[in-house]
């Protein structure tokens, strides 16, 4: 890994942890989630970076890919176990990372088992280590009275590229590609007091852009507009979009030309949890780098 990139992704890193705190202080209860979205994204930008996503905001059995709408109704309840999902990019470079938050503290021997199984994972992965080895290892360290998510992953990074062609599963499996010095990862079990698996709900408020030529002029305008979010992911409380516009955005995603995901739930109503963080394998003299962790 060249210095430049490295510095890139560490700078990235630090703009993360600070939206970690800003998370931590601002979802309290009652408070509206596109409140919680906007000062976490805010706080990104202001510190002259780009959210490589827009900040995840899943709640209970939702564990993945709910962001606030631009006309967000729900609020945060004090027994609300809530995922905050944060990544920011320099230059394309992404820091990626998530903890589980709940006010009033019922749920927090599974919060913290959660980030004890990240803990184990982060001390595991070294140059050499296989992808199936990690989940192994990510698996066993699951306290048994929780399921691991089975069917979330934990996903290389490249430049612009959030979830870069090799995942990282969280359970045991024949992967026998080889982590290697350089590699930047991102590690993120979910547990759950489910059975481990995930469905998809309705829509999540979360876009990316895909291929496909659209007709009309309001969506190829809107489309230009999307093309600055470089494939990244993004939400369309960043794009003002008028009624005319919004019109537009469901064709696009009609047509094909952008995706809107569904928000990922756990099949049986199980609380999930979830915690993240961005590793730069062996790049500190063989050490890693953990870019989002203090
Ligand atoms: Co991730």
């Amino acid at each position: 890994m060249q210095e430049e990139t490295k510095k890139k992704y560490i700078e990235a890193g630090e703009v993360v942890q600070k939206a970690r705190k800003e998370a931590r202080k601002v979802a309290e209860p009652r408070t509206n989630l596109k409140v919680i979205a906007e000062e976490v994204e805010g706080l990104i930008r202001e510190e002259g970076l780009e959210p490589a996503f827009p900040v995840n905001l899943s709640i209970n059995d939702e564990a993945a890919h709910y962001s606030a709408a631009p006309d967000e109704d729900r609020e945060l309840k004090s027994s609300d176990v809530l995922k905050v999902d944060i990544g920011a990019h320099k230059d394309g470079y992404i820091a990626d990372t998530a903890l589980t938050l709940n006010p009033s503290g019922e749920h927090r021997e599974m919060i913290e088992a959660s980030e004890k199984v990240l803990e184990e994972a982060l001390g595991f992965v070294e140059p050499g280590v296989t992808v199936g080895e990690l989940g192994t290892h990510i698996q066993n360290s699951v306290p048994d009275k929780y399921s691991v998510v089975r069917n979330l992953t934990g996903h290389y990074i490249d430049q612009y590229t959030q979830h870069a062609g090799v995942s990282i599963p969280n359970i045991s499996s024949a992967n026998t590609h080889v982590i290697e010095k350089g590699d930047s990862i991102a590690i993120e079990p979910f547990i759950t007091t489910g059975s481990g698996k995930i469905k998809n709900g309705k829509k999540g408020n979360i876009y990316i852009q895909k291929g496909g030529k659209v007709r009309g002029r309001t969506e190829r305008k809107l489309l230009k507009k999307i093309k600055d979010f470089e494939g990244l992911p993004f939400s369309s409380r960043w794009l003002n979009l008028n009624a005319r516009e919004k019109m537009a955005l469901k064709k696009l995603d009609n047509a094909g030309a952008v995706k809107h995901y569904p928000v990922l739930k756990e099949v049986e109503g199980g609380m999930v949890a979830q915690s993240e963080h961005t590793v730069l394998v062996g790049v500190d003299d063989g050490e890693n780098i953990v870019t989002t962790k203090p």
